[in-house]
């Protein structure tokens, strides 16, 4: 029997690219076979992001591209997952006519039904949130890997509710997935060859599991269990919210090699006055204790971070202040974003989208300067120091070159040497970009 083919393509966060590995297990067991080939595909999948209006848009766009694939083949099935679907629902439907099926986060289970009734020659839908669906015995598929790193998703949904932010909305409530699902996923994933696993949640900081004997697994507990599997299975995690980054995870941190002297802690704003309006639920002094702390409990930590610039009433002396803590701190990498109204959060519906586009763009260029030459700074640091390097595979620019990454995230170039991606090799520093470390394997 041919098998039928399918494509799924991927908007977003970390959590999307791993929500998209159950969609493909989910399929796999319908019969379906994945295709990185569009224009073979008899079922499209559009995995995405409602974050910010330009990936939404981005998304859109696409839409209207994958039109001429659709009169080319008619039984084509398109179908657009995650969180768009959930905050758009069946206007997508309507206005999109390219599109057969919209599908929530929480219904991946649902799919093979939903196919089935597009086969019967109705649209179809099915929006609902969960609060209990984590896909934990869902096995991914990890069809886009290079055998090395892989994400793991432990928890699903966000409370916290920041004015700015759409996930509330569209990924539903919090809710933790059995600690002995992800124990199992890791050793699997440890037994067959991989070497980095990155555990996945909003705020991590929150996980919390009720075990069958009513004890209680928390963040650092997992992360003490998960990082027991084996010494050479590195272990990151994201994100982590800074209201709840406590001491004693930083401590768990410091007793494991293997879990790594990373950590990204999204800021934000450097004004207080913006952070309470932004709710985000700490101070910029609470902010810079959290820093002290990792700096304190450990020295080698590397510190990303996220902005945003604009938000509702900012003024030049909240973006200044933005700009004097990155400088106070030094962050070694940073994402930075222009403030876009998501329409329903708490602040479309209490405040102004005041601060003008220009005034917007160009406290972002501002931002995106300073980041660039802390990263340089950061990474001049580093040169003449001796890191451990997993291998992922080849240097973009050379095949003779390998590239990995050390344990403050940070890639790593340097020529190739007998090992093989998946090994750990020592490499010393001998010269930087403001991205990558270049370097020379030592014995
Ligand atoms: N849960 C994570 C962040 C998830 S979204 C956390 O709390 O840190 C990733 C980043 O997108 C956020 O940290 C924020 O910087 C940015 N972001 C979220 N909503 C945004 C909006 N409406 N406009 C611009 N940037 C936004
Ligand atoms: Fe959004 Fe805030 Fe939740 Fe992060 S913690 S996902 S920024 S509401
Ligand atoms: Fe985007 Fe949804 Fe992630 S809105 S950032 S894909 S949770």
């Amino acid at each position: 029997m041919i098998k039928r083919k399918f494509f799924i393509e991927t908007y977003g966060c970390q959590m999307n690219f791993s929500d998209s590995e159950i969609v493909a297990s989910i399929l796999s067991k319908e019969g379906f076979a994945t295709t990185t080939d569009i224009s073979e595909a008899d079922l499209i999948f559009i995995n995405t992001c409602s974050i910010r209006d330009n990936a939404e848009q981005r998304v859109l766009r696409r839409l209207k591209m994958l039109q001429s694939l659709k009169k080319k083949n008619p039984g084509l099935i398109i179908g657009l997952l995650g969180c768009m679907a959930e905050r758009l629902k069946e206007e997508l439907l309507e206005k999109e006519q390219v599109l057969d099926l919209v599908a929530g986060p929480d219904v991946y289970r649902d799919l093979p039904k939903l196919i089935r009734q597009v086969g019967s020659g109705q649209k179809a839908i099915n929006i609902l949130l969960s609060q209990e669906e984590t896909y934990a015995d869902i096995a991914p598929v990890r069809y886009d890997s290079n055998g090395i790193s892989a994400f793991i998703s432990i928890m699903r949904g966000c409370e916290n509710y920041c004015a700015y932010c759409v996930v509330p909305y569209v990924r539903g409530l919090e809710r933790s997935r059995a600690a002995a699902s992800i124990i199992r996923e890791a050793t699997f994933l440890f037994q067959h060859g991989y070497r980095e696993i990155t555990l996945l949640g909003q705020n991590v900081n929150s996980y919390c599991w009720v075990n069958p004997d009513k004890t209680i697994t928390g963040f650092a507990d997992l992360l003490n269990q998960v990082a027991q599997i084996n010494p050479l299975l590195r272990i990151r995690f994201s994100t982590s919210h800074p209201k709840d980054l406590s001491n004693e995870l930083l401590h768990t941190i410091a007793l494991y090699k293997n879990i790594c002297r990373s950590i990204h802690l999204p800021v934000q704003s450097g004004s207080s006055r913006i952070l309470d309006k932004m709710n985000r639920g700490y101070s910029r002094d609470q902010y810079m204790d959290r820093i002290n702390a990792i700096h304190k409990i450990l020295p080698d930590c590397a510190i990303s971070t996220d902005v945003i610039v604009g938000f509702c009433s900012e003024t030049e002396n909240d973006h200044n202040e933005t700009l004097s803590l990155m400088k106070e701190i030094g962050f070694d990498s940073a994402f930075m974003f222009r403030y876009s109204e998501r329409p329903d959060t708490l602040a479309a519906n209490n405040y102004k989208d005041d601060v003008p586009f220009e005034d917007k763009e160009r406290r972002l260029k501002e931002i995106i300067d300073l980041q660039q030459s802390l990263s340089y700074k950061s990474n001049e640091k580093d040169k003449g120091k001796k890191f451990e390097v997993l291998i992922e595979g080849y240097s973009k620019r050379s095949k003779e070159h390998f590239s990995g990454r050390n344990s403050q995230n940070k890639v790593v170039v340097f020529p190739k040497t007998n090992d093989k991606p998946g090994d750990y090799v020592s490499a010393v520093i001998q010269g930087f970009t403001s991205a990558t470390l270049l370097g020379k394997a030592v014995s």
